[in-house]
């Protein structure tokens, strides 16, 4: 949803100039001609170069002057662990391998962390053992997004969307050294985060993997999160950082995921390009270009996919804004490009893509690679960039000479738990909505009626991108060390009974002293993810009847909502005394029952987080759609507020029409 930004333009300028950074003037891009030719305006952002290392680069051009041109663009390919054998990176020379969501070492969901070292360091000796003049260690990458979360008994973070609302840059830092060190654990040198897209439509299914709708929080955060993962890239714990999708991912028409993001210079970097001049400043060394596509129609000027975009890649990012380190491909991506497949795509390299992300296709994506280069499509002088840049990147995270299995977190269990921290960023992340009669906070010892099917759900709770992709397919067993809603709720409410009833049919609600009600989205990732209406009720009927069920018999209702974005529930609403979004907030809830409960007499935390996005009072986003609660509010029990009182309901709408911005 377009928002207008005056306010935050003249803020963003400040920004930029105590950045030492141009303020974007732009306007001018709107008297260009229909159909202009996409190029860098004087006026895009700039970020001042950081000196590079001359021993360094000097080794880096004599290691790159002695490799043959298969040597290269095998430097030059990562591809999935499914798809490629240690064996491999020894013959073919690849340059790094991925494990895409929900995949695991031997394809074993509960894979020991001795497996995982083991084969990161199968991986590195063979890649040493090439023939290469020079054998180069391998990349590894992984998203690790809300934590290590393909990993068994690893502590999951709130996503995103949650430490967004909890506005604490500090603990951000935190949470990306907790999840360096436990993904050196594994062996892994590079992390797949922080995603920095500013979301405009919460129909995106991908809404909780950006921090919210400010840019400036974005572009804070993204340094934070950055100088939190990579440190200065030499130690034990620490990995390397990925700021994605760049750019204009969270800004597509209607939310669709890997669509097309309609908007004129100006919105692409006073909302779009923040997270990038934060995570660039703070040392970045990868960027992940995006699915998406960007056109300016108001300029006539269509930038295509980001995949292909010269322009953007090379000659916004790589020299506008002096990055240095390498642009990885997305999943596949260089497939969507106009004229390419999957295993073939000259564009993508020549518009600055170094390394591709490619899930099974590269044996012919070399051949084809190679090819392109002797007959010219592809000059050598590119190819010699991008391994120069892998190199660079590989050279500054201390790779070489280094087996995954020396890093003292190797193996370690103690480190890929981060249990306390992880149960602060929950506290920290929590809303509250509503608390007519200060129903909150919950006095222990009283008889609990726990209603709702998301209450004893680890998958709900902890949302996509946990031990599966799309999170799905899993059980409360696949999370042993996490702590449920429910059980939190047991243990909290010491001296009293807590009583789990999941539709609330067959109970005596007036047999308890309150009831809470666990309800929300189902897990979800990407595509799969994205909705036609953001009316709760429409898809989930059964949280409505849940409430249905508990209210009106003069007994609270307390209602803990998990989501991956802010949707329409009014009705919800109606039907609870209080009302807490949790979004989706990982493994720890006793960080939820440490805000719900006080002690004898005052409560034990207050809440801090407020909303990172608007919660609209229509399921269908539109430009100067009604608004219930502006991103920003929150409730505390310091301030308690005026009853929220009823409010209108709308009937559940399973689709809204396509607006156009
Ligand atoms: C996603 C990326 C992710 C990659 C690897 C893609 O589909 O868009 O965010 O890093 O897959 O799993
Ligand atoms: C992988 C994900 C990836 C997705 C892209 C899945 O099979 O596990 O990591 O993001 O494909 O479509």
């Amino acid at each position: 949803m377009f928002r207008p930004h005056r306010r935050r333009a003249r803020g963003l300028a400040l920004g930029l100039c105590l950045m030492g950074v141009v303020p974007p003037l732009v306007a001018q891009a709107q008297s260009a001609p229909p159909s202009a030719q996409p190029r860098v305006g004087s006026d895009w952002p700039t970020l001042p170069a950081t000196p590079l290392d001359p021993d360094q680069e000097r080794r880096i051009a004599a290691m790159v002057g002695r490799m043959s041109l298969r040597q290269k663009v095998g430097q030059m390919i990562q591809t999935e662990i499914k798809a490629a054998s240690p064996e491999d990176l020894r013959t073919w020379y690849l340059g790094s391998v991925l494990n895409g969501g929900g995949s695991w070492p031997g394809g074993r969901q509960d894979a020991s962390l001795t497996s995982w070292v083991r084969l990161a360091d199968a991986y590195y000796d063979a890649a040493m053992a090439s023939d290469a003049p020079d054998p180069v260690p391998p990349l590894w990458g992984v998203d690790a997004v809300h934590g290590h979360n393909n990993v068994q008994g690893a502590t999951l973070f709130p996503h995103n969307i949650g430490l967004g609302a909890a506005r604490d840059p500090e603990l951000v830092g935190e949470i990306g050294r907790a999840v360096g060190r436990a993904v050196r654990a594994t062996g892994i040198n590079w992390v797949f985060a922080p995603t920095v897209a500013v979301v405009q439509d919460q129909r995106w299914g991908r809404t909780y993997e950006g921090f919210g709708a400010d840019p400036a929080l974005v572009r804070t955060y993204a340094g934070a999160y950055v100088r939190g993962l990579q440190g200065d890239l030499k130690g034990d714990g620490t990995v390397i950082a990925t700021v994605k999708h760049f750019f204009g991912d969270g800004g597509t028409e209607t939310g669709r995921n890997e669509g097309v993001t309609l908007a004129p210079a100006r919105q692409m970097f006073d909302l779009h390009a923040q997270g990038y001049l934060g995570g660039l400043a703070a040392g970045a060394q990868t960027v992940m270009a995006s699915f998406s596509s960007w056109s300016d129609p108001a300029a006539g000027i269509d930038y295509g996919k980001m995949h292909g975009s010269r322009v953007l890649l090379t000659d916004f990012l790589k020299t506008r804004l002096n990055f240095q380190g390498l642009v990885i491909s997305d999943w596949d991506g260089i497939g969507q490009v106009p004229g390419c497949t999957r295993s073939h795509c000259p564009q993508a390299i020549n518009a600055g893509v170094d390394m591709l992300m490619v899930s099974t296709e590269w044996k012919p994506l070399i051949e084809n690679t190679v090819k392109d280069v002797e007959t010219g499509a592809v000059p050598m002088a590119r190819i010699d960039d991008a391994v120069t840049r892998i190199l660079r990147v590989k050279m500054r995270a201390g790779l070489f000479g280094r087996r995954p299995s020396a890093s003292r977190y190797a193996g370690k269990p103690a480190a890929i738990e981060a249990r306390g921290l992880a149960r602060r960023a929950v506290r920290e992340s929590l809303v509250l909505l509503k608390n007519d009669g200060a129903v909150l906070p919950l006095r222990p010892g009283r008889r609990v009626l726990v209603v709702g099917k998301s209450a004893d759900s680890l998958p709900d709770q902890v949302g996509g991108w946990s031990i599966t992709w799309q999170g799905d397919h899993t059980t409360n067993a696949d999370f042993p060390r996490a702590v449920s809603v429910l059980s939190a709720l047991r243990r909290a409410n010491r001296g009293g009974k807590v009583t789990y009833a999941p539709t609330g049919e067959g109970v005596r609600v007036e047999d308890f002293d309150v009831v809470v009600a666990v309800i929300g989205e189902r897990p979800y990732a990407e595509t799969a993810g994205d909705v036609a209406s953001l009316s709760h009720t429409a898809r989930y009927p059964e949280d409505l009847k849940v409430l249905e069920a508990v209210a009106g018999h003069g007994r609270p209702v307390v209602t803990l909502f998990e989501s991956g974005r802010t949707v329409y529930v009014n009705d919800l609403l109606n039907r609870s005394d209080a009302f807490v979004a949790l979004w989706l907030p990982g493994s720890e809830g006793q960080g939820v029952t440490d805000l719900l409960f006080r002690d004898a007499r005052h409560p034990r935390f207050d809440f801090r987080g407020v909303t990172p996005f608007d919660w609209l009072a229509t399921a269908c986003p539109a430009p100067g759609a009604p608004v219930l609660f502006r991103a920003g509010f929150g409730l505390t029990y310091k301030h308690p507020a005026a009853p929220l009182g009823p409010l209108g309901e709308a009937a559940p709408v399973q689709s809204c029409p396509d607006v156009r911005r």
